[in-house]
């Protein structure tokens, strides 16, 4: 694992995206991507590249459970507002949220994942450590599954809803596997908030209840972060 302490927001952000030309460049083809603040900087950068990505293919980490897909804060809508409509792809893939059989929907798009397996996979983390909605006490050898999110995951996600009451009670996310499968991964964390789960994957912990440190046995991981020692 490579960690890069970036205190400017602005050249960290710009590390991400020469990180992300250089994958591309090199023939990443199949690229796994994130939601949540912290990639809002990103994306908006990358619109402003001329990298080309309609010959790649998109997975996306999560989507909540029982949103529609044009719901403004799904994240198929997400990705479509900070970066599809600008970025297309050549096929981009979210779980559908309105899938009758949430199960079934999980095992479908652990099965997309296993056709084209990820080139390279973008991570944020949570507050919590958590990596795509792989709460603590996730197994290290989940796939795709529906998970049921915790109080402090909704109640951090409400600032994007009217109301913490709006806020979905499930969600699908790839599993701990699933990410570790990505041939490369690039995990960004900004802000004190995510000091505790940063120090916790940097130390070397191997516990699934901060399920970012399960990366610590990948070989190919790459830190960006703007927390100076
Ligand atoms: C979202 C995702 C989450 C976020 C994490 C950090 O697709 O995978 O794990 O990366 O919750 O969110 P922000 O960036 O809003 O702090």
């Amino acid at each position: 694992m490579r960690v890069e302490r970036i205190p400017s927001k602005e050249a960290l952000y710009e590390r991400a995206v020469a990180i992300i030309e250089e994958v591309k460049a090199q023939g990443a083809h199949t690229f796994g991507l994130a939601t949540g603040g912290t990639m809002e900087p990103l994306y908006a950068k990358l619109c402003d590249t001329s990298i080309d990505f309609s010959d790649a293919v998109s997975f996306n980490l999560d989507e909540y459970v029982g949103l529609d897909p044009t719901h403004e804060q799904s994240y198929n809508n997400y990705m479509h507002h900070h970066l599809f409509n600008q970025k297309p792809f050549k096929a981009s893939y979210l779980p559908n949220g309105l899938a009758t059989d949430a199960t079934k929907e999980a095992a479908r798009y652990e099965a997309l994942l296993n056709e084209q397996p990820l080139d390279f996979q973008l991570l944020g983390i949570g507050v919590n450590g958590h990596i795509g909605f792989n709460e603590p006490g996730t197994s290290f050898d989940s796939v795709t599954h529906v998970v049921d999110l915790t109080p402090s995951t909704r109640e951090v996600n409400a600032r994007y809803f009217d109301s913490l009451e709006e806020v979905p009670h499930k969600a699908f996310t790839m599993g701990i596997q699933s990410i570790l499968r990505a041939n490369c991964i690039l995990l960004i964390a900004i802000g004190e908030s995510k000091r505790t789960a940063l120090q916790a994957l940097i130390n070397n912990d191997y516990t699934e209840q901060v399920p970012a440190t399960a990366l610590t046995k990948h070989p190919n991981v790459i830190v960006l972060t703007d927390l100076v020692k």
